[in-house]
């Protein structure tokens, strides 16, 4: 079974709290979902290999450490994905980015695609599917299943807010998915919406309605 990460930092805590106060402005919301995907990257990519080189210091020539170059790709599902990408792309600038256009049907809570753009290498590359909202799952299960359709062997799953449904749905869809989390709220309410939640993560980035 994947594991399930809830990184509660103070800072993603303090900032969590800022764009669920229904007042929040669409600028400022932004700004929090930017910052808080850059912090979650730290959490995120701590199993990333390392190598050793030579170099030489002002005092010495000693040994370091540098990244081994692993192919990073950021996906974002559309639209509200979006939000998240410049602040991961400010912590990897290296990696990568493809998109799952993806909207839940305001009836069924059913994903429905339209459009899907992924970077050529996709069998060599580790993938990131971000969504700032995990509710019922649908669309992040849709998400993951089109990647490995399309080749994809190594995925990790990384959200804002998400719920217990939410979470159940992927593990039992993809048990080899890891999820990230910045808060695991307390349920789904009947309009699939998470409880407390943020209301509609794509309405309050774009400011539409
Ligand atoms: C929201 C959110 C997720 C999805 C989560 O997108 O950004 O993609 O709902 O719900 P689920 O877990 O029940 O599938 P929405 O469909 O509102 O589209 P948008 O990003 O274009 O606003
Ligand atoms: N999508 C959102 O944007 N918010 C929710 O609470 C559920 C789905």
């Amino acid at each position: 079974m994947s594991k399930v990460v809830v990184i509660n930092h103070p800072l993603i805590q303090h900032k969590l709290t800022i764009m669920r106060d229904k007042n929040t402005g669409s600028r400022e919301f932004r700004e929090m979902v930017k910052e808080i995907g850059m912090l979650m990257v730290y959490e995120i990519t701590r199993d990333l290999p390392l190598k050793e080189i030579e170099i030489e210091t002002p005092v010495t020539k000693t040994k370091s450490k540098v990244l081994v170059g692993k192919k990073l790709a950021v996906i974002p599902i559309l639209r509200a994905g979006l939000g998240m990408v410049d602040g991961i792309l400010e912590m990897i600038p290296a990696a990568k980015v493809g998109h799952v256009g993806l909207y839940r049907d305001p009836e069924t809570l059913q994903p429905v695609e339209y459009f899907c753009k992924l970077p050529q290498d996709v069998e060599e590359r580790d993938f990131l599917v971000v969504d700032p909202m995990l509710a019922t799952g649908g669309s992040a299960a849709a998400a993951i299943k089109l990647l490995k359709e399309k080749g994809a062997k190594s995925i990790k799953l990384v959200c804002l807010v998400g719920c217990p449904e939410g979470v159940k749905f992927v593990q039992d869809e993809h048990p080899d998915v890891d999820i990230f989390l910045a808060a695991l709220d307390e349920k789904l309410n009947d309009h699939g919406y998470i409880v407390p939640g943020l209301g509609d993560a794509g309405d309050r980035i774009f400011g539409t309605k």
